[in-house]
């Protein structure tokens, strides 16, 4: 890990079951930065208890999530991977930048405005202030680049804001992290609804393939895929149900849109539909197959959490010291 590397952060919630969608779209394209980059990946549990979780759930799609992580290829070598909750300086810069964000600025976040609408009976601080931890993650360890899907882009402004907003009283304390944007990893849609994002908080298990769903299981969704009438596989935003299953049977084959089309223009749904089905099993079995053996080696995957830990512990440190030390809080006596 050499100085003059960029420094990439990014974060996925435990809150569900990793997906084709978040593989295709975000971790996969993690794997291809950790050679060129400095980078941090962290499994934000806390911002993940801004709506109620089961706490005996969370903490094992925690660990599943470290799992497939690993299995999907990022090495703890060459990135820092590890868990928000055993690193508190996120929380302590969280309070501090909470003191440099405004109501109105967390009132205008669109995520915010819909996660009231469908958490209602739920609807804490810490769900209005999400944000400003997200600011936390990404500043606490001067970022310069942060991958993030189109969702996020408000909550990164936001961070850029703040942090613009306090070098501007106390100097330049944060570096001002900006979107990394690299080859975009694919959008997959939901299966039964093809005009929203796969999402890995869905009540409805078959609008998504879970990372770790059995082949007949995924095999069976995408048989069950939402498409049209036609039956003519063609790529067209009035066909979303097809153009979602050409978008991921390229994602994981390789092979271009143009030819997936050739290939199956007149094959059919049924014939295309297994032909995606099997590209996908294909895809995922060596990854699911990895996952079991992590899964034996306890004490590997422990020797991780704790290394990650303490790498990012450490530079986070350093960050908060300085922080600490701006607004004025004592210094301490060690
Ligand atoms: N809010 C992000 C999401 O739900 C996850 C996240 C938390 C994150 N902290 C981050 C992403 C910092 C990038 C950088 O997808």
């Amino acid at each position: 890990m050499t100085e003059e590397k960029k420094i990439i952060f990014s974060g996925m919630q435990p809150s569900g079951l990793i997906t084709l969608g978040n593989y295709l779209g975000a971790l996969n394209n993690w794997t291809k930065l950790q050679n060129d980059y400095h980078c941090l990946y962290c499994i934000v549990d806390m911002h993940a208890i801004t709506v109620r979780q089961d706490p005996i759930k969370l903490r094992k799609q925690a660990k599943e999530l470290l799992l497939q992580y690993l299995a999907v290829g990022l090495d703890p070598e060459k990135n820092i991977i590890y868990y928000q909750s055993h690193v508190p300086q996120h929380a302590e810069l969280a309070w501090i930048l909470n003191c440099y964000t405004y109501m109105g600025e967390l009132n205008r976040m669109t995520q915010f405005k819909e996660k009231s609408l469908s958490h209602a009976d739920n609807i804490n601080a810490g769900l209005f202030t999400y944000p400003v931890l997200m600011a936390a993650d990404i500043l606490l360890y001067q970022t310069d680049l942060v991958p993030v899907g189109e969702d996020q882009r408000q909550h990164l402004e936001l961070a850029r804001d703040i942090a613009n907003r306090f070098n501007g009283v106390y100097g330049e304390v944060f570096k001002i992290p900006e979107g990394y944007i690299g080859k975009v990893g694919a959008r997959v849609m939901a299966l039964q609804e093809p005009t929203k994002k796969m999402s890995k908080s869905d009540e409805n298990k078959n609008n998504t393939i879970a990372l770790l769903d059995e082949p007949n299981v995924i095999m069976n969704k995408i048989k069950r895929a939402m498409t049209d009438s036609d039956n003519e596989v063609r790529y067209s935003d009035e066909k979303p149900g097809i153009k979602n299953l050409l978008n991921i049977y390229c994602a994981v084959t390789g092979v271009s849109i143009e030819s997936a089309e050739k290939e199956f223009t007149h094959a059919g749904y049924g014939v295309f539909k297994k032909a995606v089905g099997e590209a996908v099993v294909a895809k995922l079995q060596p990854i699911q197959q990895k996952v079991k053996e992590l899964e034996k080696n306890q004490d590997y995957i422990d020797t991780v959490i704790k290394e990650g830990a303490e790498k990012a512990g450490k530079m986070a440190y350093k960050t908060l010291q300085k922080v600490q030390k701006k607004v004025g809080f004592p210094t301490r006596v060690r």
